[in-house]
């Protein structure tokens, strides 16, 4: 009944929604502007996999749409920013100043985030971010025009500091890759940590973009000998930290435990049984019973022949953010305050639980985060979900920067 009503209601919008745009077509004499999003994501080097990831999971809400939002046509404009500021900063001055795209989303690395954030807000274009996690975003280098439908880095980390040293151990060796997302990362986990009584023995930034060998810091993990090791990496590099952690000999020592993207469906198959028994705090599990996430799963499984992970989750929430705010917008988005105001009204089931945007920072609130452990469940690994945090907002305090 309640599902009845609601698709009734959506739909409602739409069919309203489709005739603004269409009198205001009728009276240009032309067809509907198509929408244009720019993608600016990496679809190569350490990230590919997590922007296929959400280029699949966006493209699964305009499908299901047939391609077009408040009767404007969508059309994606692809550029890998190749995990590299510079690049994505010319890529992303291409699509606003050259395809004149409508929404810009991305992009993956806080790294990039940091240096497209300015020409962004400069240009007042609509930049939902679909990875990238720099706290910063959410605090004092926040923007009216950036919207955030992934996380901030301290979102899953802050919660598991108090977390491990309650449930696992009080000593630990933090280990992250040398950018802002590792440091904001151990910065969050230190602060609950150290809060509740637990004590950093050693701490090291690994190599990035580029790192094949983690032998250097597993040596000095070894001869540390901490209880836990509390690590982030992502992607590739995540493969290759946690297969070398096991041929060190260091699972069955130091419990490995971390930020989720360690041990991601993305990364989960080429891990192994090395991922056996890993610890991690993330917003999203494929294991989760309510019935968006259910539907989810079968429709991605169908369309991609692959189980989804959580890239495709924040790629998907994306594509629906941008389709609740152009409904109310009647497919409107020269009118930025008009987008802007919309887009912090969008809420919505995603797979992860309700989605709404802290409005003082544009930030997605995570309804949850869970812990959750890699076990081995019909016959395939997964994250089993074994606590969760409700709630968990950025600690930003509110944008008061001017425009
Ligand atoms: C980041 O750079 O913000 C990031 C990259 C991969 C996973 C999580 C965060």
């Amino acid at each position: 009944m309640e599902l009845t009503r609601r698709k009734f209601l959506g739909g409602a919008a739409i069919a309203a929604a489709g005739a603004v745009v269409g009198r205001r077509v009728r009276r240009a004499g032309g067809a509907p502007a198509p929408l244009k999003i720019g993608l600016l994501l990496p679809y190569s080097n350490v990230y590919a996999v997590l922007g296929e990831s959400i280029t699949d999971g966006l493209s699964l809400v305009f499908e299901r749409e047939g391609w077009s939002v408040a009767g404007r046509r969508v059309e994606l404009i692809k550029e890998d920013d190749e995990v590299n500021p510079q690049i994505g900063l010319r890529k992303v001055k291409k699509l606003i100043e050259s395809d004149g795209v409508d929404f810009l989303v991305g992009p993956v690395s806080s790294g990039v985030l940091a240096a497209i954030r300015d020409t962004v807000h400069q240009a007042r274009r609509i930049l939902i971010v679909a990875n990238a996690g720099n706290d910063e975003i959410s605090r004092d280098r926040c923007s009216r025009y950036i919207f955030r439908a992934s996380f901030s880095n301290w979102q899953p980390n802050s919660p598991m500091g108090g977390w491990v040293a309650a449930h696992v151990a009080k000593e630990a060796y933090l280990v992250a890759p040398k950018y802002a997302a590792g440091f904001d990362m151990m910065r969050a986990f230190k602060e609950t940590f150290g809060a509740a009584g637990g004590t950093v023995v050693g701490e090291d930034y690994t190599p990035f973009p580029v790192n094949e060998d983690f032998a250097p810091f597993l040596t000095k993990i070894k001869q540390a000998a901490p209880k836990v090791v509390y690590a982030f990496f992502s992607g590739s590099q995540a493969v290759r930290f946690v297969r070398q952690y096991d041929e060190f000999g260091l699972r069955g020592r130091s419990r490995l435990c971390g930020a989720g993207f360690l041990t991601e469906t993305d990364v989960l198959p080429a891990e192994g049984s090395a991922a056996l028994g890993i610890i991690t705090g993330h917003f999203y599990s494929t294991l989760l019973e309510n019935r968006t996430n259910q539907a989810f799963l079968r429709e991605f499984r169908d369309k991609y022949k692959r189980t989804p992970d959580g890239f495709a989750v924040q790629g998907y929430d994306t594509a629906q953010v941008i389709v609740h705010a152009l409904t109310a917008t009647g497919g409107d988005t020269r009118d930025r305050d008009r987008l802007v105001d919309a887009l912090r009204s969008v809420e919505f089931d995603s797979p992860r639980g309700r989605f709404r945007f802290d409005p003082k920072t544009q930030n997605v609130i995570q309804p949850f985060i869970y812990v959750r452990e890699v076990r081995e469940v019909g016959g395939e690994l997964a994250n089993v979900v074994i606590d969760r945090i409700a709630n968990v907002k950025d600690p930003g305090t509110g944008c008061t920067l001017p425009g």
